[in-house]
């Protein structure tokens, strides 16, 4: 008989630059699960790309679309999903996810250093929290955000010296 679909669901959380958006592909490849992220069903939402929704709106409104935007994925999708950066510093969504977890789900902090995270966020202009000098506010926003990323996920990866191929191999392996 065929064997039922797998429907794993993981979450991965981290700072800009570390690697989400490729090792969700990598895993949901291995796994095959579908992906989806947070930025992209904001950016959807919106009809716009974040850089204009921060310009026009401000981050206050783009963190309440990411709020929905993340709740609504919690429940609704089985898979891999990528949470934008800075999306586990609101409550609402801490919430979901200690529920998610508790619900036999998986979610995923890709650690990095600002030296591995460094050239994937400093070459484009897409983020807007670091448009000024990027490696200070980076680190700035890591220093405040690991203890929300040690406390909302049930694994940490450090990624510094694995390609996105084996982060995804050491995620599968955790399942
Ligand atoms: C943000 C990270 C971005 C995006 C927005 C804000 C943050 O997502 O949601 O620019 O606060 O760290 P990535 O982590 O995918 O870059």
């Amino acid at each position: 008989a065929p064997t039922a679909p797998v429907r794993p669901r993981v979450v991965l959380v981290g700072p800009p630059g570390a690697g989400k958006s490729t090792v969700a592909a990598e895993l949901a490849g291995r796994l095959g699960a579908v992906v989806r992220d947070t930025d992209a069903d904001v950016e959807a939402t919106a009809g716009k790309p974040i850089t204009e929704i921060f310009v026009d709106d401000g981050e206050p409104a783009f963190r309440t679309l990411e709020r929905a935007a993340v709740l609504a994925a919690l429940t609704e999708h089985s898979g891999v999903l990528a949470l934008g950066g800075g999306a586990v510093l609101d409550g609402e969504v801490q919430a979901a996810l200690a529920g998610y977890r508790a619900a036999g789900g998986t979610v995923v902090f890709l650690d990095v250093s600002l030296s591995a995270a460094a050239p994937r966020v400093g070459f484009n202009r897409s983020r807007p929290l670091l448009l000024g000098n990027p490696r200070a506010q980076w680190q700035t926003l890591m220093e405040t955000r690991r203890p929300v990323y040690e406390a909302v996920a049930s694994l940490r990866v450090a990624t510094d010296d694995l390609t996105p191929a084996q982060v995804a191999e050491v995620i599968a392996a955790e399942l």
